[in-house]
């Protein structure tokens, strides 16, 4: 039985590990198809789990381990500023393709950020998804920015991922832009 609870500290091993896992099997970047753990993780995790735990939510298994996740920032504007100041630079050596993933995400984001001041990742292992698990996740989410005052929240999505985009439009989230290689898409909350 798969349960849905707010992220605790001592979730964040299995966390990265379900980020790493679903980069791995799903979403092949450009030149960058194998498990790369400091520029996944700088980009897509521990911002969130370190700085905005109070946002963040897990599914668990039958041991209590984390095998999904659901994080996100509830402003733009600040998580701009942390991630600029405290995250970028821990990936500042790396190539100039790997660093603009994460630009363009800056970028996408801020262009939204009046009526989606929220963004999120959600990520759940292979063997757990398809059974409603991600729309609990996603339900905990908006429930909980919602009673926060939280107007909308967006994300990005890489384009050849048609099951989370599918998943995506099947709860409510509308296509805001589409750039070379995905969309971003954002969801009303109030
Ligand atoms: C995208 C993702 C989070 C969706 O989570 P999920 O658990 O698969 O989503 P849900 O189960 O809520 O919905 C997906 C499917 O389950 C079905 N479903 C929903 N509730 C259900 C239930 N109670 N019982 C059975 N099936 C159900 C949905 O109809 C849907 O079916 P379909 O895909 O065949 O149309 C998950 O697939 C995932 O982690 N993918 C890999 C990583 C990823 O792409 N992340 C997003 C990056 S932007």
């Amino acid at each position: 039985m798969i349960n849905i609870r707010p992220y605790r500290e001592t979730d964040k091993y299995f966390v990265q590990r379900v980020c790493l896992q679903t980069v791995n099997d799903d979403i092949v970047f450009e030149g960058l198809n194998r498990v790369n753990a400091e520029l996944f993780l700088t980009l897509y995790n521990d911002y969130y789990t370190e700085q905005e735990p109070q946002n963040c939510f897990v599914c668990t298994n039958e041991n209590d381990e984390a095998v999904g996740y659901i994080i996100c920032s509830d402003n733009v504007k600040r998580w701009r500023k942390v991630f600029m100041k405290e995250y970028f630079p821990r990936i500042r050596h790396r190539k100039l393709s790997e660093k603009l993933m994460g630009i363009g995400e800056i970028a996408a984001h801020s262009l939204f950020a009046c009526r989606y001041p929220a963004h999120l990742h959600i990520d759940i292992l292979k063997d757990y998804r398809g059974n409603g698990t991600g729309t609990r996740l996603m339900d905990a989410l908006v429930a909980h920015l919602k009673e926060n005052g939280v107007r909308g929240v967006q994300l990005c999505v890489d384009g050849e991922n048609v099951r989370g985009i599918n998943f995506y439009k099947r709860y409510g989230f509308k296509t805001l832009f589409n750039f070379i290689k995905g969309r971003a898409m954002g969801f009303r909350i109030l």
